[in-house]
């Protein structure tokens, strides 16, 4: 079985009349520790797919199945519970707290479970470790983005879910930013899940996902991912 199973799963909403099909019948599995990018053109249903995947929203049909449990039977206590211990989210716009310094947004995270990592440890890794006491305001979009990625990897989470993360950023920036991502999962085993519109990122995944009108329309893998340093995009 593989570490993700999403079998079926549709997502709709209603708008007065009309429904909107926000995933329709999406099928597809991941395995533990790889690099995933889910690729799609606006309104393609990724950012729903992620939210589903990341227990932020819940699917109206079909089996989401995270490590063999099915995360769509979840009652919403246990899926604060499994959003907590298992998932890290990066927003294309940080989402990092105004008046906390680094070091503080990274706590918020680390204080939830009991075996985090040491927030300037991390704040270090992502080679912030002179910047742990400046505000978001204080710092470069890059720099928040990366304050924003040890506060999701800080609980060591299973799955870090990464919506538009270079969305915000400049080129240089945003290789800086993948780059780290792609070492979670290499280094540290995480399974890392990118949603980007930017098709030129694929080489770079274990795994490539594209979705057109609400559905998957091609899986890829890629044997030899390729390395970001050498990725021109
Ligand atoms: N809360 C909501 N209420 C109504 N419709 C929604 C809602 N969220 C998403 N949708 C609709 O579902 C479809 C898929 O949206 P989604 O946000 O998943 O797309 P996306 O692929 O992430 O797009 P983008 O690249 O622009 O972020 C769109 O047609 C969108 O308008
Ligand atoms: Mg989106």
């Amino acid at each position: 079985m593989s570490y993700i199973e999403v079998n079926h799963s549709s997502k709709r909403y209603q708008m007065g009349e009309t429904t909107v099909s926000a995933n329709e019948d999406v099928n597809f599995s991941v395995e533990k520790g790889e690099l995933v990018i889910i690729l799609g053109s606006s309104g393609a249903g990724k950012s729903t797919l992620l939210n589903i995947l990341g227990g932020m929203d819940t699917n109206d049909e079909g089996e989401v199945l995270i490590d063999g449990k099915d995360i769509a039977t979840l009652n919403s206590h246990e899926r604060t519970e499994y959003r907590r211990h298992d998932i890290g989210f990066v927003f294309q716009f940080y989402n990092l707290v105004g008046n906390l310094t680094a070091k503080e947004n990274v706590e918020l995270a680390s204080e939830l479970v009991d075996d985090a990592m040491d927030p300037v440890q991390i704040l270090e890794e992502v080679g912030l470790g002179d910047r742990v006491n400046n505000f978001p305001a204080q710092l470069s979009g890059g720099e928040q983005q990366r304050v924003s990625i040890a506060r999701a990897v800080a609980k060591k989470p299973k799955l870090l879910l990464c919506d538009e993360p270079t969305g915000a950023l400049d080129y240089n920036t945003g290789k800086q930013v993948l780059q780290i991502l792609q070492d979670q999962a290499r280094q540290e085993g995480t399974t890392v899940i990118i949603v980007t519109h930017n098709g030129a990122l694929a080489p770079i995944a274990d795994r490539v996902i594209r979705m057109r009108d609400a559905t998957v329309s091609d899986i890829e893998l890629n044997d030899n991912p390729q390395d970001i340093a050498t990725l021109e995009y």
